[in-house]
């Protein structure tokens, strides 16, 4: 059950587009996977500085911020945000997702299998492709039907690392996708999970794929969704040439490119000190702002306002803040923020140095001490400099890695 509503969630987006047709036409016909390598994905390259060791978040009782533990502690006695120790029942939420190469390998064909969706035109692949990062290149994407995501798709990015997933951050780990109650998609009702293990109970490769992976051929809810998380999971990226330069291999950085690494971390230009840590996203410390929670209590779970607009359409997490997305490969995913409102990085910039609106939510770190807003002063060159050292984040090994290709060859 509760692993179930980790698919509902994963297809919300397009879910919420989908009227509910019991009308099955087989439009596509992709064939049968080939799956004849025999990948590794249970050994999963992290970049320096990041591990998937966190394995639980607690919401701490006291707080009600998110606490991160490890294996080692778990089980043990768990200290929360100002090191009270907690007491009683606390809300402890498992975030390690087990991988196997046989469950991931299932995934990997449910994620491309257009039979997932309701008349089989739409499969997680079509708005996640793989050559640009898992983004599709699309401002919003098209579900069945003519209509659009409201909201821009995203990248896959380590996702195992990640606390904070979706724009609005609204789940804390691809584990706890699993472990949430359906939320906001009613309309596709249980029938419809269903109806997807029904329909999915007849096309003849899944019978194999689920006995190796779990041990016999049932097919259910909860393994489709875990094997989809297995999937998920086992994608990584740490390839870049910021990667391999920070494990001190042999590339060397262009001048621009240093320039704008110096730029970047600067306290002037201030992006590190949002898009953070190995990931170039949300701090996650349970003390920073960004992170669990802040310092009056308001829980930011890794969003900011960055003043897009004086008054949000979409409010995002809360009064237009939305997730600090991670910038790794970032050159592929255009384009950009929450709406795909912007088609360029030059763009990105400019709303940064100039772009940026009195919004009564606006993060502090646009304005000065009067309260008014100041932007980034960046030149011309300097944003050229940025852009140049963004492009070190880019990562061609995983969006060339043949274990998360398509498995159907038409
Ligand atoms: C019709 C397009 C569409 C389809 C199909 C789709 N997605 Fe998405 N995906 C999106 C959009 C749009 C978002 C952002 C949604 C939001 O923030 O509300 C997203 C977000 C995500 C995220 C969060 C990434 C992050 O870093 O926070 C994951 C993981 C994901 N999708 C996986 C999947 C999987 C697995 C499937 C198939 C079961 C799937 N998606 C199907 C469009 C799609
Ligand atoms: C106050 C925190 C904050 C600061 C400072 C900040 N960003 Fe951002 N950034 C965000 C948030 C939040 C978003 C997503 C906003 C949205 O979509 O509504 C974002 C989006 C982006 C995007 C688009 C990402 C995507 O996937 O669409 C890029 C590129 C970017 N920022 C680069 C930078 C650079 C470069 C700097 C420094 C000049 C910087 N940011 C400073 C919080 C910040």
């Amino acid at each position: 059950m509760k692993i179930r509503s980790f698919l509902y969630l994963l297809f919300l987006p397009c879910l919420m587009l989908f009227s509910c047709s019991d009308v099955v036409v087989d439009v596509t016909d992709q064939g049968e996977p080939v799956l004849d390598g025999s990948y590794d994905y249970t050994a999963q390259k992290l970049p320096l500085g990041l591990s998937a060791a966190s394995n639980f978040v607690v919401i701490d009782p006291i707080n009600g911020f998110p606490v991160l533990i490890d294996n080692s502690t778990a089980g043990g006695v768990f200290t929360g945000g100002g090191g009270l120790p907690f007491e009683g029942d606390f809300n402890l939420i498992e975030r390690f997702v087990k991988v196997t190469n046989a469950g991931a390998s299932l995934g990997r064909v449910l994620f491309y299998d257009k039979k997932l969706s309701l008349n089989n035109t739409v499969s997680c692949a079509s708005c996640h492709h793989q050559d640009k990062a898992f983004s599709d290149g699309l401002a919003l994407s098209g579900g069945f039907e003519g209509r659009v995501t409201s909201r821009n798709s995203m990248a896959i990015i380590n996702p195992i690392t990640q606390n904070n997933l979706f724009w609005d951050s609204r789940s804390q780990s691809i584990k706890d996708l699993s472990l949430k109650p359906v939320q906001n998609h009613i309309e596709m009702g249980m029938e419809d999970i269903q109806f997807l293990e029904d329909k999915l109970q007849k096309i003849n490769y899944y019978g194999e794929l689920f006995e190796a992976a779990y041990g016999d051929s049932e097919i259910t809810g909860d393994r489709i969704s875990d094997a989809l998380s297995q999937f998920i999971a086992s994608i990584t990226t740490a390839d870049s040439k910021f990667d391999q330069r920070s494990r001190g291999e042999a590339v060397a950085f262009t001048e621009l490119e240093n320039m704008g690494m110096n730029i970047f971390f600067s306290s002037k230009a201030k992006c590190s000190s949002c898009h953070a840590g190995a990931n170039f996203s949300a701090p996650d410390g349970i003390f920073d702002p960004y992170g669990g929670g802040s310092a009056n209590g308001e829980d930011l779970r890794g969003t900011a306002n960055i003043g897009l607009d004086l008054i949000p359409e979409d409010v995002g997490k809360e009064n237009g803040s939305f997730k600090i997305p991670s910038l790794r490969n970032i050159t592929l995913t255009a384009p950009y923020m929450h709406d795909g409102r912007f088609n360029t990085l030059e763009e990105v910039l400019n709303h940064y140095t100039t772009g940026i609106k009195a919004n009564p939510n606006l993060d502090p770190k646009f304005m000065d001490d009067q309260g008014r807003v100041t932007g980034i002063k960046l030149s011309t060159l300097e944003k050229k400099a940025i852009i140049a050292f963004l492009g070190t984040l880019e990562d061609n090994t995983y969006t060339r890695d043949p274990k998360f290709s398509n498995p159907f060859l038409k």
